[in-house]
C-alpha cells in the first residue's frame, strides 16, 4: 500500500460573487501516483487545486499533506511543504529570460540570493535529470508553448515540489509535445513525485493515470482506478450521459468558393518565412481542415486570412474581394467570423461582463438599438439566449468574463463568433479546453453551418478533431501546403502524420480543387 500523502477534507467554497464552486469535496491523493481530475467546464476543479496551492481561500474543510495539517495563509507555506502548480493560464513574464522566469520570487525564502550563475546551472541540471532541456538564457516570448511548459515545470521542481498540480497542461500542446510530457512525468513519478493531472482528453488519462476523481457541478463523484474502466464510464460519471465523439453528418454538398487564397506568402517578426506560397479554395458548404505540427504556418494562415498579422503578400479573395491587408473591422463587416487560439488575450475582454463579450461586435448594428440608444432589452434578450444555448455557466450575464472557468471563457468567444451568422468561419483552435459534452455540441454547431451553406476553416492541434470533423483536409509543413485531401474520409491519421512531418508530398498541388 502507498501511503496517502494528500487527504482534503470536506472543503466547501463560496466565492464573493455568491458561486459555490466547491460543495464538501474530498479527495485524497497518494504518493507516487498520477491522479486524474476530471469534471465538465466549471466543475471546480481549478478551484480545488487552488485552494490546495493556497492561492484561493476556502469556507469549510481541512488539508492534510504529508500528514500535516496545512493552515494556508497563501502559497508560500504550500510551497514550502513541497506542492507546486502549473497553471491553467501560464504565468510566466515574456519580457524576462527563462532561467530569470524560474528564480523570480524564490530569492527572499531561501536566505541569500541565488546568483545568475547557480541558477543557470541548476536549470541545466534539472534540465537533464528530468528531460527538461531548455536554454536557461533564452527570452520566454521568443519559445514555443512547449518550452513555456517546460520553464512552468522546472519552476515548479526548483522550488522543492513532491506533488505536481498540472491545470489542463496538454491543452496548448501538439500531439507529439503531448508524448514527451508524458514521458517526462513517468520519469517523476518513477523518482517518486505525485502529480494531479487535469485533463477533458479520457483517451490521455487513460494512457497515463493510475486512478482518475471526478467532479460535477462542483462535488466530487469519486475515485475510480483507470485500470479496467472504460472511457463510456468515465465521460458518464462526468456529464451523466454517454458522449459519443464521432460526428455524423451529411455527405457534403460543396458550392462556390467564398475564399480563395492565392500566394500567400509571410513572413513572421523574427525574418521566418511562416507562409509560402500558399494556394487554395474554400466553397461554400465545406468544412476545411488545416492539420499541421505546431508552428508550421497553420495558426499565422488563419491569422492572416483574418487580418492579425502584418506584411503578407499575395491575396485573399472572399467573394471576389481582397481582405489581405484590411481591418479586422472591415473583414468583420464582409461576414467572416474568427474563433482564437488564445482567447485569454485576443477572444474576451476580462474586464467586461458575460453580455458586453457576447455582444461587443454588434453594438453598431440596428437590431441592437431602439432609435439612437442601446436598447438593454434587446441586449439582454439576446445574451440570455446565447447563455442558455451555449449553455454558459455563469451565475448572470452581467457577471465578469474573467470570473468564469476557462472552458466557459471559451464558450462565451464561440457563441460570439456563431451568432454572428457568418458566411465564412475561421475556427482555430475551437474546442481547445473545452469538456467533452460542450465539445460535442460546438461540432454539431460547425456541421449545422456548414449545412446551411458556410464554409468553415478549421485549425486544430486536434487530429481526431480535424479527422471526424472535416469534409476535406489541408495538410502544412514548414509553411507550405504538402498536401491536399477533397475527401477527408480517404485519408488515415497515419498518412496524415506522414505529411506532417514531411516525410512525404503530393506532387503538383494546384488551387486545391
Ligand atoms: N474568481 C472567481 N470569482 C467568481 N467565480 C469564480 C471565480 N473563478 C471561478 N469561478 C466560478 O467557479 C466555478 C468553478 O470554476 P473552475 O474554474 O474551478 O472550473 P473548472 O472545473 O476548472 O472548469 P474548466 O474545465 O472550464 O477549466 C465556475 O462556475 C466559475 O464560474
Ligand atoms: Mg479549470
Amino acid at each position: 500500500m502507498a501511503n496517502e500523502i494528500l487527504r482534503m477534507k470536506d472543503i466547501t467554497k463560496i466565492y464573493p460573487n455568491g458561486v459555490m464552486a466547491n460543495k464538501n469535496v474530498s479527495f485524497t491523493v497518494e504518493e507516487g501516483e498520477i491522479h486524474a481530475l476530471m469534471g465538465e467546464n466549471g466543475a471546480g476543479k481549478s478551484t480545488l487545486m487552488k485552494i490546495l496551492f493556497g492561492i484561493e481561500s476556502y469556507d469549510e474543510g481541512e488539508i492534510f499533506f504529508d500528514g500535516k495539517k496545512l493552515d494556508h495563509a497563501g502559497s508560500a507555506e504550500a510551497i514550502k511543504s513541497g506542492i507546486g502548480m502549473v497553471h491553467q493560464h501560464f504565468m510566466l513574464v515574456d519580457s524576462l529570460r527563462v532561467y530569470e522566469n524560474i528564480i523570480l520570487g524564490m530569492e527572499p525564502t531561501r536566505g541569500p540570493m541565488i546568483d545568475a550563475e547557480t541558477a543557470i546551472g541548476q536549470v541545466r541540471e534539472l534540465g537533464e535529470k528530468y528531460n527538461l532541456r531548455v536554454n536557461p538564457l533564452a527570452r520566454v516570448e521568443d519559445i514555443s508553448v512547449g518550452l513555456k511548459q517546460k520553464v512552468e515545470l522546472l519552476k515548479v521542481l526548483m522550488r522543492g515540489a513532491r506533488l505536481l498540480i498540472l491545470d489542463e497542461p496538454t491543452a496548448v500542446l501538439t500531439p507529439q509535445e503531448t508524448e514527451e510530457l508524458f514521458e517526462q512525468l513517468l520519469l517523476l513519478r518513477k523518482n517518486n513525485h505525485t502529480i494531479i493531472f487535469i485533463s477533458h482528453k479520457i483517451r490521455e488519462v487513460m494512457q497515463i493515470c493510475d486512478k482518475v476523481t471526478i467532479m460535477r457541478a462542483g462535488r466530487s463523484e469519486g475515485t475510480i482506478g483507470v485500470e479496467g474502466t472504460t472511457a463510456e464510464d468515465i465521460s458518464r460519471l462526468m456529464v451523466g450521459r454517454d458522449v459519443i465523439l464521432k460526428q455524423d453528418k451529411k455527405p457534403a454538398e460543396f458550392g462556390a468558393p467564398k475564399l480563395r487564397v492565392r500566394n500567400l506568402n509571410y513572413i513572421n517578426r523574427f525574418g521566418k518565412a511562416m507562409l509560402k506560397n500558399v494556394n487554395f479554395d474554400l466553397r461554400s458548404g465545406q468544412i476545411m481542415g488545416v492539420a499541421g505540427v505546431e508552428g508550421n504556418g497553420q495558426n499565422d494562415l488563419a491569422e492572416t486570412i483574418f487580418g492579425l498579422t502584418r506584411g503578407a503578400t499575395g491575396e485573399v479573395l472572399a467573394d471576389g474581394k481582397n481582405i489581405l491587408g484590411k481591418s479586422i473591422r472591415e473583414i468583420r463587416d464582409l461576414g467572416i467570423s474568427y474563433i482564437p487560439e488564445d482567447r485569454i488575450t485576443l477572444g474576451v475582454a476580462s474586464d467586461g461582463s458575460v453580455w458586453q463579450n457576447l455582444i461587443a461586435d454588434r453594438v453598431d448594428q440596428p437590431e441592437m438599438k431602439s432609435g439612437a440608444f442601446l436598447s438593454s432589452k434587446k441586449i439582454e434578450a439576446l445574451s440570455d439566449e446565447l447563455i442558455r444555448e451555449f449553455n454558459i455557466r455563469c451565475k448572470s450575464r452581467n457577471q465578469s468574463v474573467g470570473m468564469l472557468s476557462g472552458g466557459n471563457m471559451q464558450k462565451v468567444v464561440v457563441a460570439r463568433e456563431f451568432s454572428a451568422d457568418p458566411e465564412i468561419l475561421i475556427a482555430n483552435q475551437p474546442t481547445r479546453g473545452i469538456d467533452v459534452g460542450a465539445n460535442e455540441f460546438i461540432w454539431k454547431k460547425i456541421v449545422e453551418k456548414r449545412d446551411a451553406g458556410k464554409a468553415i476553416l478549421l485549425v486544430s492541434a486536434d487530429l481526431n478533431e480535424v479527422l471526424e470533423l472535416s469534409d476535406s483536409i489541408l495538410v502544412m509543413c514548414e509553411g507550405e501546403l504538402v498536401a491536399y485531401f477533397e475527401d477527408a474520409k480517404k485519408v488515415t491519421e497515419e498518412e496524415l502524420g506522414l505529411y506532417m512531418l514531411g516525410l512525404k508530398k503530393q506532387e503538383a498541388l494546384g488551387h486545391g480543387q
